[in-house]
C-alpha cells in the first residue's frame, strides 16, 4: 500500500533509489515519482504506470547522492502524474513522500487554502507539504516545522522528506505505517520494508510509531514528538536473494506455488515435540496456567489470511474443544466486542502491517486479553506488538496474491491446535502423535499434486473464458472453497464466489447454466456423498463440475476430475489449496493477465 525510498549515500544515488523502489512495487503500482536535489534545487519527476515508466524519463536526471522516491496506490485521487508523489508545496523548498492516510485532510486543506496555498493534487498527502512550508513561513525551523506538522496530523503516516537548502539530510517519521532503517558505513536507506535495504545492507533498525528522524551521509538521530532522543536497536538480518528473484519461473505467484513443500516444512521444523506428543513454540510467551484458562478463540486478519482463520475455527473447536470464532479484523475493530481475561486473540497476517489486522489487536489489548500473532514477516509490526509471535518462514512473498503463506498458516494453526488440545486433555498422546505423523507426509503429497500440473493446465484450457465460477467445499473445505475464489478473482478478474456446498440451494443455483463451472472440493470423507448431492444438483441444472477429490475415487460422473492424495480430514485442505492455485494461475495466463501485480491490488494493506 504505497512504498517509500530515501536514501543518502554514495553519488549515483538515482539507480540505487530506482532499483529499491522497483523492490517495493508489489506495495503499490499505478504511478511513482522521485525527487533529487542538485546544485541547491529539488528536481522531481514523476510517472503514470509501473516503474519502469518512471526509469525511462529519469535517464537524464543529474547526478545526486540522495533522493526519496515513492510508489503509489491510490487512495485520494485518481492515478496521475499530478498525484503521485513527491508532493512539493508551492515553493518547491521541501519535497515529501508518504505511505498511509491523513483523516483531517479535508479541514486542513481548507485552513491551508484561505492561507493561499495552492493545491497541484487531489491527495491528502499535499497538505503535510503545504503545512510544513507554513511552519516555516511562521518563523520555525525545517525540523520544528517537521514535528508541529505531525503533531496536526491525524490518521497513518511514513513520511520522508528533502529540504533544498540541506542537501545532506533527510527527515522521516512514523506512526501505524511501516518505515525501516538501513545502516550502512557512509550510506543509509528508509523504506517500508527491508527487502529493498537487504541487498544492500544488513543492519537495520524498525522505526517505531512516534518515531521522527534525521539522517545524513555519517550519522542519524531517532527522536519522539517531544525532541526526547530514543534509541533503538540494530537488527542484523541476512539476505536470502534467491528468495526475491523469479528463478526459472515464468512468474512470483508460480514459484511461490512450487515452494510449497519446502515452506510447509518450515511452518512444522522444530515445533514437533515428538518426546512428548505435542507441538512446541519458541516465541509464545504466555503462561501454560493462562492458556488453560481460555474459554474463547478469536481468529481475526484479512482476506486470505482471514480464510485460513476460519480453518482454525473448526480446528480449535474439533481438537481442543475451545469456542471458537473468526473474524475479520476491519469488523471486530469497530463491532464493541465483548471480551474477557480469557479471550485469546490470535491474528494472522503473511505482512504483518495489515491495518485492520493491528487495530483489532490495538483494540482487544484494552481489554487485556492475550495476544498471538501469526506473521510472515519477521520484525513487522504486529510481531512486535502480539504477546506471543509465531512465524510462518515462508521466506519472502513477491506474489501479490497469497499462495506459499496460506498454506504455512494452515500448517500452524494446526500444531497450535494439537499443542492447546494437549495442554487441556481434549486428545490423547496416541491422536496426537497421529497427527503430527500425518503432518509430516503433507510436503511429499504436496510434491505430487505439484507433478500433477499439465492436467490442470488441460482443465484450464477448456474454462478460461468463463464470467463467473461458484466454488463449493464443505466442512474443513469450506475455507479452501473461500481462497480458491479469491484467488481466481483476483489474478484472472472473473468473477467468483466460496459458499459452502450445502447452501448452494439456498440462492446460488439460480446462477448455474452450462456457462458457469462449479470447483467442488469433495475428497472421500465423511461428508463425500453430502457434496456429492450438491454436484449432482448442479449439473442437472446444466452446470459443468471440476472437482477436486482424491485418489481413491471410483465412478463418478464429474466433467474434469483432479485427484490429490489422501490425507486426514484436518490436513485435507492443505492438498486441497493447491489445485486451486494452479487453476487460478493457468487462467490468468491464458487470459493474458498481469499475474504478479493484479490491477487496483497491493501486497501490503496499510490503510483502513
Ligand atoms: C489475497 C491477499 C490478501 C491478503 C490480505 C491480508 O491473495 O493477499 O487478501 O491476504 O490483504 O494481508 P496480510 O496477510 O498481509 O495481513
Amino acid at each position: 500500500m504505497c512504498g517509500i525510498i530515501g536514501y543518502i549515500g554514495k553519488e549515483g544515488a538515482k539507480d540505487i533509489i530506482l532499483n529499491a523502489l522497483l523492490k517495493l512495487e508489489y506495495r503499490g503500482y499505478d504511478s511513482s515519482g522521485i525527487s533529487i536535489i542538485n546544485e541547491g534545487e529539488i528536481i522531481t519527476k514523476k510517472a503514470v504506470g509501473r516503474i519502469k515508466n518512471l526509469k525511462a524519463i529519469t535517464e537524464d536526471l543529474p547526478e545526486s547522492n540522495m533522493g526519496i522516491s515513492h510508489t503509489r496506490w491510490a487512495t485520494h485521487g485518481k492515478v496521475t502524474e499530478a498525484n503521485a508523489h513527491p508532493h512539493t508545496g508551492c515553493n518547491n523548498q521541501i519535497s515529501l513522500v508518504h505511505n498511509g492516510i491523513i483523516e483531517n485532510y479535508t479541514q486542513l486543506r481548507k485552513i491551508l487554502k484561505e492561507k493561499g496555498h495552492i493545491f497541484k493534487s487531489e491527495t491528502d498527502t499535499e497538505v503535510i507539504t503545504h503545512l510544513i512550508e507554513e511552519m516555516i513561513k511562521e518563523g520555525n525551523d525545517i525540523e520544528t516545522a517537521f514535528i508541529k506538522t505531525l503533531k496536526l496530523l491525524e490518521g497513518a503516516y511514513a513520511i520522508a522528506m528533502i529540504n533544498r537548502a540541506e542537501p545532506n539530510k533527510i527527515y522521516a517519521a512514523r506512526k501505524s505505517s511501516p518505515l525501516v532503517l538501513g545502516i550502512k558505513e557512509g550510506e543509509y536507506m528508509l523504506a517500508s520494508d527491508t527487502l529493498p535495504i537487504l541487498p544492500i545492507m544488513s543492519d537495520i533498525i524498525y522505526i517505531h510509531d512516534g518515531d521522527i528522524l534525521t539522517i545524513t551521509k555519517d550519522s542519524y538521530k531517532i527522536q519522539n514528538l517531544d525532541q526526547v532522543p530514543v534509541n533503538r536497536e540494530i537488527t542484523k538480518i541476512k539476505a536470502d536473494l534467491d528468495e526475491i528473484t523469479k528463478g526459472d519461473f515464468p512468474h512470483y505467484m508460480l514459484k511461490e506455488i512450487h515452494e510449497q513443500p519446502k515452506t510447509i516444512t518450515n511452518a512444522f521444523s522444530g515445533r514437533i515435540d515428538e518426546e512428548n506428543s505435542t507441538a512446541k513454540f519458541g516465541g509464545l510467551n504466555i503462561d501454560e496456567i493462562d492458556l488453560k484458562k481460555i474459554d474463547r478463540v478469536i481468529l481475526t486478519g484479512c482476506g486470505t489470511s482471514w480464510h485460513a482463520c476460519q480453518y482454525g475455527k473448526y480446528l480449535f473447536e474439533d481438537i481442543a474443544r475451545i469456542p471458537s470464532i473468526a473474524e475479520y479484523a476491519s469488523e471486530f475493530r469497530y463491532r464493541k466486542p465483548a471480551l474477557t481475561e480469557n479471550t485469546l486473540l490470535i491474528s494472522l497476517s503473511q505482512s504483518g502491517e495489515t491495518a485492520d489486522t493491528i487495530a483489532a489487536i490495538e483494540e482487544a489489548k484494552k481489554f487485556n486479553v492475550r495476544t498471538i500473532g501469526i506473521v510472515n514477516t519477521i520484525g513487522s509490526t504486529i510481531a512486535r506488538m502480539v504477546d506471543g509471535g509465531i512465524y510462518l518462514h515462508a521466506g519472502t512473498e513477491i506474489g501479490v496474491a497469497s499462495t506459499k503463506t496460506f498454506n504455512s498458516h494452515l500448517v500452524i494453526l494446526y500444531l497450535l491446535s494439537v499443542y492447546l488440545a494437549r495442554l487441556r486433555n481434549t486428545i490423547t498422546k496416541e491422536k496426537a502423535n497421529e497427527m503430527l505423523l500425518e503432518l509430516k507426509e503433507i510436503p511429499k503429497k504436496v510434491e505430487e499434486i505439484l507433478e500433477n500440473e499439465t492436467q490442470i493446465n488441460n482443465i484450464s484450457e477448456k474454462y478460461f473464458n468463463v464470467k463467473n465460477a461458484l466454488y463449493l467445499g464443505r466442512g474443513y473445505n469450506f475455507p479452501v472453497a473461500l481462497e480458491g475464489a479469491l484467488k481466481l478473482k483476483e489474478i484472472s478478474y472473473i468473477h467468483a464466489e466460496g459458499y459452502p456446498a450445502a447452501e448452494m440451494k439456498h440462492g446460488p443455483i439460480a446462477l448455474i447454466d452450462k456457462d458457469m463451472p462449479t470447483i467442488a472440493i469433495a475428497p472421500m470423507d465423511r461428508l463425500f456423498k453430502k457434496v456429492q448431492s450438491n454436484i449432482e444438483e448442479v449439473q442437472s441444472r446444466g452446470g459443468k463440475v471440476i472437482t477436486i477429490t482424491t485418489e481413491d475415487i471410483e465412478d463418478h460422473s464429474f466433467d474434469e476430475i483432479i485427484k490429490i492424495p489422501k490425507t486426514s480430514e484436518y490436513l485435507m485442505p492443505i492438498l486441497a489449496t493447491i489445485p486451486t492455485q494452479l487453476l487460478a494461475y493457468q487462467i490468468a495466463v491464458k487470459r493474458g493477465c498481469d499475474i504478479d501485480k493484479p490491477r487496483n491490488l497491493a501486497k501490503s494493506v496499510t490503510v483502513e
